[in-house]
């Protein structure tokens, strides 16, 4: 009770102020890269600085952000469509006071989304997002027509980059779909499994040159994680690393990319809360 009344109030004061969540995405272009992983624990950190943040899991059907973290959510997004749950039900909280909408899991075929539910849903997280600082999102692999169109409501879409050659390509043609289409938020690079930072500086300069000569982008770099055992110990124990060892390599710079990224990250424009949630039911609106 004392609760709600909270949320209440703090609704009511971002609501005058005009404050809204800021809009996340974390992509990749080629799957498997570690972006689950990742997001989950930036999740962590920027929740450690105070932040309120809602973690999505947009891979509807194939999610596994809650097995990385250890949960086992009663509910998803797919009950919510089903009409089975409202939108407050299905939030869960998750690790280090994270909220979490989870994907749902095991699901073969895809969801039919209802045009009066979508919009139900656009009027909830509407109000969702003066209770929050963060919307994060994690997607599945791949570039499907409706995920670019979602991602270009984004405030950011951090891409993530590992060493190997095919990363690297899919991670440019992910960023030149978004830079073609006009996206108007801001893009940030990532790296992932690198050796060290020479092997990260590298790589993601590589890419920066070629994103800057072919398609005039500057693309800066937040930082990157190393390729650390821990991180895959941690999986399969479905802890997130920065919780398994606070002083490993990836959970000391996961810490520093969300410190950069919020001593950077410039807030969310008054005016892209619309245009994102035009994104998310074209998004849901999918065949
Ligand atoms: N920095 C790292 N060091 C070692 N292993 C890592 C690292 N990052 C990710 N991995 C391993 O890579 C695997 C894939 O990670 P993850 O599920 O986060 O990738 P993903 O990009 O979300 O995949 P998908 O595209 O399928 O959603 C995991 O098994 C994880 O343990
Ligand atoms: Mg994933």
């Amino acid at each position: 009770m004392h609760d709600q009344a909270e949320k209440l109030r703090l609704r009511l004061r971002r609501q005058t102020e005009g404050k809204t969540a800021q809009t996340v995405a974390v992509i990749s272009g080629k799957g498997g890269v570690g972006k689950s992983n990742f997001i989950l624990n930036f999740a962590i950190s920027l929740s450690r600085q105070g932040r309120r943040v809602l973690l999505f899991d947009m891979d509807i059907g194939m999610g596994n952000v809650h097995l990385l973290a250890g949960l086992s959510p009663k509910t998803s997004i797919v009950d919510f469509l089903t009409g089975a749950c409202s939108l407050p039900e299905i939030i869960e909280k998750g690790p280090e006071s994270i909220s979490f909408i989870s994907g749902g899991s095991g699901l073969s075929a895809p969801v039919k989304w209802d045009p009066e539910k979508i919009a139900e849903l656009q009027r909830e997280i509407r109000q969702l997002m003066f209770e929050y600082d963060d919307f994060l999102f994690d997607f599945g692999a791949g570039m499907q027509e409706e995920t670019v169109r979602l991602l270009l409501g984004m405030d950011h879409v951090i891409t993530i980059v590992t060493p190997e050659v095919t990363s690297i390509m899919d991670a440019y043609s992910a960023m030149k779909l978004l830079i073609l289409n006009a996206y108007g938020g801001n893009l940030y690079l990532v790296g992932n499994r690198m050796k060290n930072e020479k092997e990260n500086f590298d790589t993601l300069n590589r890419l920066q040159n070629a994103l800057s000569r072919f398609l005039h982008q500057k693309v800066p770099v937040l930082g990157y994680l190393p390729e650390d055992a821990f991180v895959v110990q941690a999986a399969k124990l479905q802890i997130p690393f920065l919780l398994y060892k606070e002083n490993g390599k990836a959970a000391k710079n996961v810490r520093i990319i969300a410190e950069r990224f919020t001593g950077t990250a410039s807030p969310a424009e008054a005016g892209g809360t619309g245009r994102f949630l035009e994104r998310l039911k074209d998004f849901l609106s999918r065949k």
